[in-house]
C-alpha cells in the first residue's frame, strides 16, 4: 500500500535558511521542494500576467498580492497531487493559509526563528545559480570556485531583492504577515519551531522530526 503523502511547510523570515534547509530535506527524504519565490522569479521573464505583477513587488521587497501567489502555488500543487511536497515561502499570510486549507491537510509546519540582525548580513552574502535555484553564501557555504556554480560551472548572480533597501522592506513586512499564520498552525498542534543561527546545528532535529513521518533516502550526514 502506498504511504500517505507528506504535506509540509517551512516558515521563516527572509534569510532564515528556508531554501537551504528545504534543499537538504528534499534530497534526504525525496520530497518536492516548492519555493514560491523561485516560481515568481521564474515567471518574471515569461511575459505572463503573474510575472508582470510580481516584478513590481519583488523589486521593492514587498509581498505580491494573495490572489496572484495563491493562483501560482495552487496550480503547481495541482501538478504534484501524487508526490510528497515541502513548501518554502508559502503560505505567508492568513489568506494564503486559508486557500491552502481548501486543497489539503498539512501534516507538519517547521518555523525557523533567527535573530533579525543576523538576516541582513546573510542576505548580502548570498549568491544564487539562477537556473537551478542553488544557494551559496560567501561566508557560510561558498562555491568551490569563486563566482561559479559547483555542478554546472555557470556564473552565480545576486538577487535584486538582496539589495540593502529591499532587504529592510522584506524584513519589516514579514513579521506582521507571518504572526497569524504561525498562531494558526500552533493552535492545530502541527507547528515545530527551531531557533538558532546555524542550519548545521538545527539539522539533526529537523532530520529526526522528518524521519518520524517518512523514511529517509539518505543518512543524516549525507544530505
Ligand atoms: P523568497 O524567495 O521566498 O524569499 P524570502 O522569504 O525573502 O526568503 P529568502 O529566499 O531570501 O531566504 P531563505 O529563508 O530561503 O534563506 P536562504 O536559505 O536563501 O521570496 C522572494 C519574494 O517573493 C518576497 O519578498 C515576495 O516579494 C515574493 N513572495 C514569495 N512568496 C510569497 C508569498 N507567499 N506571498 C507574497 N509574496 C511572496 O539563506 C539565506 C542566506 O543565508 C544564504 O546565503 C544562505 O547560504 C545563508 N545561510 C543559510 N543558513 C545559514 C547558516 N546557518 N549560517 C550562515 N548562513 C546561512
Ligand atoms: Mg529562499
Amino acid at each position: 500500500m502506498a504511504s500517505k503523502l507528506l504535506r509540509a511547510v517551512v516558515l521563516g523570515p527572509p534569510g532564515s535558511g528556508k531554501g537551504t534547509v528545504c534543499e537538504r530535506i528534499a534530497r534526504s527524504f525525496g520530497l518536492q521542494h516548492l519555493s514560491s519565490g523561485q516560481f515568481l522569479r521564474e515567471s518574471l521573464g515569461g511575459g505572463g500576467e503573474a510575472g508582470a505583477v510580481a516584478q513590481q513587488y519583488l523589486q521593492r521587497g514587498l509581498l505580491v498580492p494573495d490572489h496572484v501567489i495563491t493562483r501560482v502555488m495552487l496550480a503547481e500543487l495541482e501538478k504534484r497531487r501524487e508526490q510528497h511536497w515541502l513548501l518554502d515561502g508559502f503560505p505567508r499570510t492568513l489568506g494564503q493559509a486559508r486557500a491552502l486549507d481548501g486543497i489539503c491537510q498539512l501534516d507538519l509546519v517547521i518555523s525557523l526563528n533567527i535573530p533579525f540582525e543576523t538576516l541582513k548580513d546573510r542576505l548580502s552574502a548570498r549568491w544564487v545559480h539562477p537556473a537551478s535555484g542553488r544557494v551559496y553564501n560567501m561566508d557560510f557555504n561558498p562555491p568551490q570556485s569563486q563566482g561559479v556554480d559547483d555542478l554546472t560551472g555557470e556564473p552565480l548572480v545576486q538577487r535584486e531583492d538582496d539589495r540593502p533597501e529591499a532587504v529592510a522592506a522584506r524584513l519589516r513586512k514579514y513579521k506582521d504577515a507571518a504572526k497569524p499564520v504561525i498562531e494558526l498552525y500552533k493552535s492545530r498542534g502541527i507547528l515545530h519551531s527551531f531557533s538558532g543561527t546555524e542550519t548545521n546545528k538545527i539539522w539533526p532535529y529537523v532530520y529526526s522530526l522528518l524521519s518520524s513521518r517518512i523514511p529517509p533516502l539518505l543518512s543524516e550526514e549525507e544530505h
